[in-house]
């Protein structure tokens, strides 16, 4: 049995992976990744975020996000789509100018409901808004909240509600592992949306994760239970756990480990519907690019054997 297969025996809907496009010409990358039985959900890591799905203004492609949502179809595996609204990987069209609150509200709505649109009923889930919140629990200050102010995030979640009834409606951020004043703000953002009528709400929790420094397994339990207090399932979304390189057997443990806590608190916590790695292949990881010295962080090496970390998991779900 795969990974996916030993979750839903374990009570989740799915155990998933990111894809990102350039992914898309690797057959043995593929013949895994398209494995409903190891990945039963798929999130575009990159293909429908707004540089890409409006590269100029009113001119929506969705030819990157369609090369990762169709095939993940056929393979029968769920989609979780990602992400409308974000600071990160806007088309310059939408940053080099200032806009005024009217009309940024505009673009939002428009962007919504043509990319929404697109992906009607194909889509379990989006992630509606992405890192809204500073480490304090202040909003982060973005093109939105600075032009709009705060109300930008109720305005995206009623646009996504109106054009897909269907879809989960999360907001997704990192380190809501365990509790801090961050995750105590995304109650409280929860709480508003909740009180202005947006249903189908959920929290991802992102789990970019270090080894070695990840919180327990009973303080992720703890947090994850105080989101699903407020009546909205959860998910992890972009679990990996980076290595400061060069990686040893030692730390391979530790790490496998820390994998293990995340994906057994998701499984012990009633209302986390399932677990997406943020890509399982160390070749295609974020981290080495954005960390110097960092990686190893998925659960498959460059040689494709799995590591500690993915036994780890298996053995977790299996005896769940
Ligand atoms: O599209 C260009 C391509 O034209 C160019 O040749 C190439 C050269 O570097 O770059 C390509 O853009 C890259 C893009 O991914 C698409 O592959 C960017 O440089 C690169 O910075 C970008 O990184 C993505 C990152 O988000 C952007 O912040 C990662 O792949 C993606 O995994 C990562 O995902 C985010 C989630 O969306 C939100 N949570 C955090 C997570 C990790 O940062």
């Amino acid at each position: 049995p795969g990974l996916n297969d030993l979750a839903r025996k374990a009570g989740l809907m799915y155990f998933g992976t990111a894809i990102d496009n350039p992914s898309l010409n690797n057959t043995k990358y593929l013949s895994i990744a398209r494995d409903a039985h190891e990945f039963g959900q798929v999130t575009p890591a990159n293909g429908q975020k707004w540089m890409y799905t409006e590269p100029e203004q009113g001119v929506f492609s969705f030819e990157m996000g369609d090369a990762i949502i169709n095939p993940a179809i056929a393979s029968q595996q769920i989609r979780r789509c990602h992400t409308t609204l974000w600071h990160n990987q806007l088309p310059d069209w939408l940053t080099s100018r200032n806009w005024t609150s009217p009309e940024l509200v505009s673009i939002l709505e428009t962007h919504i409901a043509a990319v929404v649109g697109h992906y009607k009923g194909l889509c379990y889930a989006w992630d509606v808004v992405n890192e809204a919140f500073n480490e304090d629990g202040t909003f982060r200050s973005t093109i939105w909240l600075d032009t709009i102010g705060p109300s930008y995030i109720e305005t995206a979640f009623k646009a996504v509600a109106a054009a897909d009834p269907d879809a989960k409606l999360y907001y997704n951020d990192y380190n809501l592992e365990s509790i801090s004043n961050k995750t105590r703000a995304v109650g409280a953002l929860i709480r508003r949306l909740q009180d202005c009528g947006v249903p189908n709400l959920g929290v991802g929790m992102q789990a970019h994760l270090i080894t070695g420094m990840t919180p327990s397994y009973t303080d992720q339990v703890a947090n994850m239970q105080a989101f699903v207090d407020l009546g909205v399932e959860i998910a992890v979304t972009e679990l990996d756990i980076r290595t400061e390189l060069p990686s040893t057997p030692e730390k391979e443990e530790t790490q496998a480990q820390n994998y293990a806590d995340t994906v057994k608190a998701c499984v012990d916590v009633q209302g986390c519907v399932g677990v997406t790695v943020w890509d399982f292949y160390d070749p295609y990881s974020w981290v080495p690019g954005v960390f110097e010295g960092e990686g190893d962080a998925t659960l498959y090496r460059e040689s494709f054997e799995r590591k500690p970390a993915w036994w780890a998991v298996a053995e977790v779900l299996d005896s769940a």
